[in-house]
């Protein structure tokens, strides 16, 4: 299933089909069991299929400052109406770490930021142990950039409507190593829905790129004990890149 897939899906608009007699669109499914065929001129759910197709391509041709100011007034997902800020990401554009995480908290929406919260600390902690820092060869983003209302799980149509972002970023930055901190980082770079601990057993790549899975720092905050296998996961990151 595709990204585009998953939103219209989310929005209760699939399947989407054009009628044989003319150019309208029927739509079935939850949002709208009053089945209309819609005039092409105001076609929602083909417009919506193809801005959603349209918008990835714009977003893949984008320069950094582009993206800044996209993701800034983003409005795809409905989180953007709770956030205070978007949190594109920070660090060193041409960085050989690439740290991605899962979305902002409480800290990272007030600040614009990844990471700036206790978790944040841990992290930086982390990054140091084995000689990296935060903007010095390491760029540091999210999965989504706004913020899940009371830090809930991103929602599957929250990380499609992210994921061409997340994509770009990647491309433009063109790692040499990313480090996935938890399951969403993970499952949505390996494009696994599995576990933190079998994804970390096996990493993979993206678009060539060698992907390590660690627990995410929150994690290690609630279960310490877990700090050996972190560190485990950092010197292997750092034998695949120094
Ligand atoms: N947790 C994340 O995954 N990202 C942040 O930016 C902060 C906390």
């Amino acid at each position: 299933m595709t990204a585009r897939d998953v939103i219209l899906r989310e929005m209760g608009l699939t399947p989407v089909w054009r009628t044989r007699s003319n150019d309208a669109v029927v739509t079935t499914g939850e949002a709208a069991s009053v089945t209309t065929a819609i005039p092409t001129a105001s076609a929602p759910p083909v417009a919506l299929a193809e801005t959603l197709e349209a918008r990835s391509a714009a977003i893949a041709n984008m320069s950094w400052s582009d993206l800044r100011d996209s993701i800034a007034s983003c409005s795809a997902c409905s989180l953007s109406k709770t956030r205070t800020h978007t949190v594109p990401g920070v660090g060193d554009l041409a960085p050989s770490w690439m740290v991605i995480g899962e979305a902002p908290g409480e800290n990272e929406d007030k600040q614009g930021e990844p990471f700036v919260g206790k978790a944040g600390q841990l992290l930086d902690a982390m990054l140091s142990a084995v000689g990296k820092k935060r903007g010095d060869g390491v760029f540091i983003a999210n999965v989504i950039k706004c913020r899940p209302p009371g830090n809930r799980n991103p929602e599957p149509s929250e990380i499609a409507a992210c994921a061409p972002y997340l994509k770009r970023q990647i491309a433009l930055a063109s790692p040499k190593l990313l480090l996935a901190a938890g399951k969403f980082a993970a499952q949505t770079l390996l494009n696994r829905d599995d576990t933190v601990g079998a994804m970390r057993a096996t990493g993979g790549s993206y678009e060539g790129v060698p992907v390590v899975v660690t627990y995410h720092p929150s994690y290690l905050l609630r279960s310490p004990l877990e700090k050996a296998k972190a560190w485990e996961d950092l010197i292997k990151a750092r034998s695949i890149v120094p």
